[in-house]
């Protein structure tokens, strides 16, 4: 049986550090923004290379809140992918604002930058790249053309924590990152968490009051907020993987290149990684026409694998009202019938890979 992701071997390499952090939480009797949460909004800072870091409850929230933040609202639009989580466009819709989605690029299968400009309106607000698997979108040419018409950028960086171009970290080029921590991120808790990264300082309370159901903490309300923070035992756990980061991505790295390297001379569309970014393989996404036989083989075989995502977003039931067709973006949906996610975790051997794509080419 080989899994998508073993958390408790990952578990059992950190086990006593783990306990001994929560024990320090259960002594201190502090289990919301204490010193622990504190701790790693610092460490995340340093490590992003980010002025502010504030932690919250989910990555959802994050989204939520920066577009909040950053006065996104009724009725105006927000350019992003139909490739991506169900969570991004959820949070444009809380806050009133419109969807409007844009291709994708069928090798990273981030947002097509080439296709942005003409999606732009006067309601166009900002634009919401995801940096989907862990490859970062195209970060430069975003930038360009949301400063060419003064329009805010909001990454979501749920599956690309560590990932950058250049020296760039992902989460640090737009107004805001956001970054989820939901147990099987790459970097995760034992529970649900969430932070949002920011340049502009002046954000900082509001975003903390915003958290806080629009309080400071002093039981004075200012504005409406939602309930949305990491709790202590959630940032021990996080500190604890945030050490090791860097290690978990570059042995995630090296899954991805045995995978590249056993399926080379295969029918099998492998992942890219284009040249000066910095991938971190949250996810080994294949492609193939033969996506669902592939499918079956590894199950007889007692391989796991998951289908991320099977319905671009503008075909999800939910969103009909934004009055999206079958056709309207080619290449999401060509993704999502031939995308197939292969076992993807920093402990897995290179010979649980051989096997795994051993069984793939034997279903070929
Ligand atoms: C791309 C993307 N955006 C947003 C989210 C939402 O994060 P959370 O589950 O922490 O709310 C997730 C993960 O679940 C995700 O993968």
């Amino acid at each position: 049986m080989i899994p998508m992701i073993d958390l408790k071997k990952n578990y059992l390499t950190i086990k006593d550090e783990i306990h001994q952090g929560i024990g320090q939480v259960l002594e201190s009797g502090q289990f919301i923004l204490g010193k622990k949460g504190l701790e790693l909004e610092e460490k995340v800072k340093d490590f992003l290379k980010v002025p502010n870091a504030l932690s919250l409850a989910s990555g959802t929230d994050s989204l939520h809140l920066a577009l909040r933040a950053l006065g996104i609202g009724r009725d105006d639009e927000v350019i992003t992918t139909p490739f991506t989580f169900f969570a991004t466009v959820e949070a444009i819709l809380y806050v009133g604002a419109k969807p409007v989605f844009v291709d994708i690029d069928k090798d990273t299968f981030n947002i097509d930058p080439t296709l942005i400009t003409k999606k732009i309106s006067k309601k166009t607000k900002a634009i919401l790249p995801v940096h989907i698997f862990g490859h970062p979108a195209d970060m430069p040419t975003i930038m360009e053309i949301a400063n060419e018409h003064n329009l805010k950028v909001i990454e979501d960086c749920a599956q690309s924590f560590g990932a950058s171009i250049g020296n760039q970290m992902t989460g640090t080029f737009g107004d805001a990152g956001c970054f989820s921590f939901y147990p099987s991120k790459n970097l995760g808790a034992y529970g649900d968490g969430g932070m949002v990264v920011f340049k502009d300082s002046a954000l900082s309370n509001e975003i903390k009051r915003l958290r806080n159901h629009g309080s400071l903490g002093n039981y004075v309300h200012d504005i409406i907020g939602i309930n949305s923070r990491l709790d202590e035992l959630q940032a021990v756990v996080l500190l604890v993987k945030l050490e090791r980061i860097r290690q978990y991505n570059e042995n995630r790295r090296d899954c991805a290149r045995f995978y590249s390297e056993f399926l080379k001379d295969t029918s099998v569309v492998c992942p890219i990684e284009r040249d000066g970014y910095y991938h971190v393989y949250h996810q080994f996404s294949i492609r193939h026409k033969d996506r669902d036989v592939i499918q079956q083989n590894l199950k007889d075989n007692g391989i796991a694998s998951v289908v991320y995502y099977p319905i671009p977003l503008h075909l999800q039931r939910a969103l009909e009202f934004l009055g999206y067709k079958r056709g309207d973006f080619p290449v999401a949906e060509m993704v999502s019938s031939e995308i197939l996610s292969l076992p993807m975790y920093p402990e897995l051997t290179s010979q649980e890979i051989q096997t795994i794509c051993k069984t793939i080419q034997k279903s070929l």
